[in-house]
Parts: C-alpha cells; sequence; structure tokens
C-alpha cells in the first residue's frame, strides 16, 4: 500500500505527503522542482520530507512518458496515485503557455498511463481548479454547472484534465477524482499568491497591488482543510455513474467568498502596519468573485472545511515571520 504523490517540492504535495507520512503510510514523491517560484522554499519542503524514513523522491519531469516503465517497475504496489504536479497560476498562462500545456496536459496524460499500467491501482485523484468555472455567472460555483466557458489557458489545461481523466476511466475501468480547489493559503504557501504577495510587500513597505480596483471575491481555502479534502477523498473511489463510469469532481473550497480589502484589513491588523495600495484594473484571464458549492463535497466526502481567514490568515503570518526571520 503505496502513495504515489506528484508536485511533493509544491505547497499542496508537501502539505499531504507531510500528512500522510505523519500517518505512517509510505510516500513515493515526484516532482522536477522547477523555478517557476523560489527553489529554496521547495527544498526546504523536500528537506522536511525527506526526513521521514518512508518517503521516497524522484526528481523527474512527468511530461516524460518513461516514467511509467520507471514507476511500475520499481513500484508495483502504488495503490493510490495523488496527482498535484502542475504549472499553476492564471496569469502566468498568458506569459508562458507552452509550460501549461507541457505540464497539465502532457503531463497529465503520462499520469493516466500510468493509472492504467498499475496493477493494484484502486484510486486516481487529481487537482483540477475553481478556474474551469471561468465565465460562470451562477453563484456558488455548482460542480452541476456546465464548465464550457475556460477564461485563462490555465483553466482550459485543468478543464481538459478533467475531460481526459473521464475517458481513461471510461476505457480501462479505474476509479477517478478531481478536485476543484478554491484559492489554497497557508503556511508553506505559494510566493505568487495574495497572502503571500501582500505579506511581503507590506512587511518590505512596498506597494501593493490590487486588482479590479478592490472589487474582488475568493473563497480562501485554508491548507488544512485542503488536505483534509484530498484524504478523505483518495480513499473514496467513486461509485459507477449512470453509464458505469467511476470518475467524479468534488469542489474543494470554503464556501464563503471574502471580500479582497477585507482579507488585506485582517493582513494589516496582524501586521501591525497598513498597506500602501495601488489599485489596477481586471487582469486578462482572471475571475471577479469565486464561492464554492460543497454539498457534494460534504455528503460523499464528510468536506467541513473549519477554518476562516480570521484564524487562518495570523497562522500563515506567523509561519511566513518565523521562516523568513522578518
Ligand atoms: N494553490 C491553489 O490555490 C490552487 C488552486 C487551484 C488548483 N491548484 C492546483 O493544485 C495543484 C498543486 O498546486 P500548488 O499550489 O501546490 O502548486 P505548486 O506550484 O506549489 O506545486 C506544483 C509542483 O509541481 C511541480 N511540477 C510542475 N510541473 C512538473 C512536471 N512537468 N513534472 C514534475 N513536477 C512538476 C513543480 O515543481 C511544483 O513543485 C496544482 O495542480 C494546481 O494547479 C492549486
Amino acid at each position: 500500500m503505496v502513495k504515489l504523490v506528484t508536485g511533493v517540492a509544491g505547497f499542496i504535495g508537501f502539505s499531504v505527503a507531510r500528512s500522510l507520512l505523519e500517518d505512517g503510510e509510505p510516500v513515493v514523491g515526484i516532482d522536477i522542482v522547477n523555478d517557476y517560484y523560489d527553489v529554496t522554499l521547495k527544498e526546504t519542503r523536500l528537506r522536511m520530507l525527506e526526513a521521514y524514513p518512508g518517503f521516497t523522491l524522484y526528481r523527474r519531469d512527468l511530461a516524460d512518458s518513461g516514467l511509467v516503465g520507471f514507476i511500475t517497475e520499481r513500484h508495483p504496489d502504488v495503490t493510490e496515485i495523488i496527482h498535484l504536479a502542475a504549472q499553476a497560476g492564471v496569469r502566468y498562462s498568458l506569459i508562458n503557455p507552452y509550460a501549461y500545456v507541457q505540464s497539465n496536459i502532457q503531463a497529465h496524460l503520462v499520469m493516466l498511463e500510468l493509472a492504467r499500467a498499475l496493477p493494484g491501482l484502486r484510486n486516481f485523484v487529481y487537482a483540477s481548479s475553481s478556474s474551469v468555472y471561468g465565465g460562470n455567472k451562477v453563484s456558488p460555483f455548482s460542480v452541476e454547472h456546465p464548465v464550457t466557458r475556460p477564461i485563462s489557458l490555465y483553466a482550459a489545461t485543468k478543464r481538459s484534465d478533467e475531460l481526459m481523466s473521464y475517458t481513461y476511466s471510461h476505457l480501462f475501468k479505474f476509479p477517478a477524482i478531481g478536485l476543484r480547489f478554491f484559492t489554497v493559503y497557508g503556511p508553506w504557501g505559494r510566493p505568487d499568491m495574495a497572502a503571500f504577495l501582500f505579506t511581503d510587500a507590506i512587511l518590505a513597505g512596498r506597494p501593493i497591488e490590487v486588482f479590479n480596483n478592490g472589487e474582488m471575491w475568493r473563497d480562501f481555502t485554508y491548507i488544512d482543510d485542503i488536505v483534509a479534502g484530498i484524504h478523505a477523498a483518495h480513499l473514496r473511489p467513486p461509485p459507477p455513474d449512470a453509464d458505469g463510469v467511476r470518475h467524479t469532481v468534488y469542489n474543494l473550497g470554503n464556501h464563503r467568498p471574502e471580500k479582497l480589502m477585507d482579507m488585506i484589513g485582517i493582513i494589516e491588523q496582524t501586521l501591525g502596519r497598513k498597506a500602501e495600495i495601488n489599485f489596477r484594473p481586471m487582469q486578462p484571464g482572471d475571475v471577479s468573485s469565486s464561492c464554492a458549492d460543497i454539498e457534494t463535497s460534504r455528503r460523499d466526502l464528510g468536506f467541513e472545511p473549519r477554518t476562516n481567514i480570521s484564524d487562518g490568515l495570523p497562522r500563515f503570518i506567523a509561519w511566513f515571520r518565523d521562516y523568513y526571520q522578518r
């Protein structure tokens, strides 16, 4: 019973792998450790994972199809795949689109081929994103809503992952779950995301950039709640749907959109400093608000987010100040 976790040097992959290792589960981790953001942060996360005897790391590109034979030979006992590696970020997909096709589509196909090849696979869980809702105007966003209008290439690759996973689940009869994460934050978080960017800039006395003139709402979801949701999902392969296909998607969000300006207020209060704000227009590819309907996640996974930003942001900031000694 070995769990394969991809993107283990990343924010969510690291957090999930650490929680599994804490429970005494053997984890095989894969990550190419790319330099999309601070590699030192990724290496620190990996050092923490390597302190557990049950952890095996491969620094490999998931887009390489040779990985299928490599893993099936060395680890035929993998029972669950938790595929979290990706090129993340909406804004960067306008700058480097090829990275998204490479890491989110080609690499996703390699992982599906691996799932197909592993003899004892019980569940394939992979990261999708709230961004698949794109131009959806109905809130909260439900997994029942049509998702046919992705407005960034990032969103289009994540939606493609869902479609490819459905097809593989149908053709090769393995269970698969896509998890649509909503703006995840917390300790060990990503340097390209709002909580990190704002904390960093306010402490350095630099102005922060706020888009759509502050008229932005986000369903901020604390990392521990996301880890709990992934944990529940990986142990619950979906039953066959009406067509006999064992593929489904769930929203993992806090189910509580917060106004960006309120979120900035909590950061200011926690740091005891005021932010200097440069208001900017809406960014192409971005959505102005997100809110998860979590009814099916509650029902099937027992998913119950417990942390609101008034508790979660101070915890993130405590980690940030301790880690960076600022
Ligand atoms: N953090 C969020 O708010 C959020 C929201 C929605 C969806 N997601 C999705 O959740 C997953 C995890 O996100 P995260 O925040 O931990 O991102 P992250 O960037 O911190 O982690 C992703 C990791 O994947 C690795 N990677 C990228 N391409 C690779 C490749 N070709 N081969 C091997 N490794 C590769 C990177 O080196 C990185 O360490 C991603 O699929 C992301 O798209 C995240």
